[in-house]
């Protein structure tokens, strides 16, 4: 699948966010290691709190669904540059994701790619805990 297809499967999932209260609609497509595509959106919550981010959303459906390795993840949002994922997302990406490619885009199209200790660099994670 190219760049282009994943980008494609976050546009289309965003259409599906629950944004009521920010109006900040944000689509993700997470690509497992076989190939699978597990796409995600954000979903807001009158308890703001209680809001669940689209990376997040794509990273624990996959996870529900039994996938353990991931390549990729595509996220979309309508910005002028491409939006970067939250603190919070870089986390959750990172403990089970490991260094995924990151692709941000908007809806012109417009990607850049990082990789996920670029944007999360000095991790914490389980290697302290043993
Ligand atoms: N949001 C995401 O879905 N992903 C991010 O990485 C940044 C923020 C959502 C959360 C909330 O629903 C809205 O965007 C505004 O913060």
């Amino acid at each position: 699948m190219s760049d282009s297809d994943l980008v494609s499967a976050a546009r289309d999932a965003r259409a599906f966010a629950r944004a009521e209260f920010s109006k900040f609609k944000v689509g993700a497509a997470l690509e497992t290691a076989d190939g699978t595509i597990v796409t995600g959106c954000n979903i807001e919550n009158a308890s703001q709190g209680l809001t669940m981010c689209a990376e997040r959303v794509a990273m624990f459906k996959a996870l529900s669904e039994g996938y353990r390795r991931f390549r990729r993840i595509a996220i979309v949002a309508n910005t002028k540059g491409p939006t970067p994922p939250c603190g919070p997302c870089r986390q959750v990406l990172w403990e089970f994701g490991g260094d995924l490619e990151v692709i941000l885009a908007n809806l012109r199209r417009e990607t850049c790619r990082h990789r996920l200790s670029e944007l999360l660099p000095l991790p914490f994670d389980a290697r302290f805990l043993r």
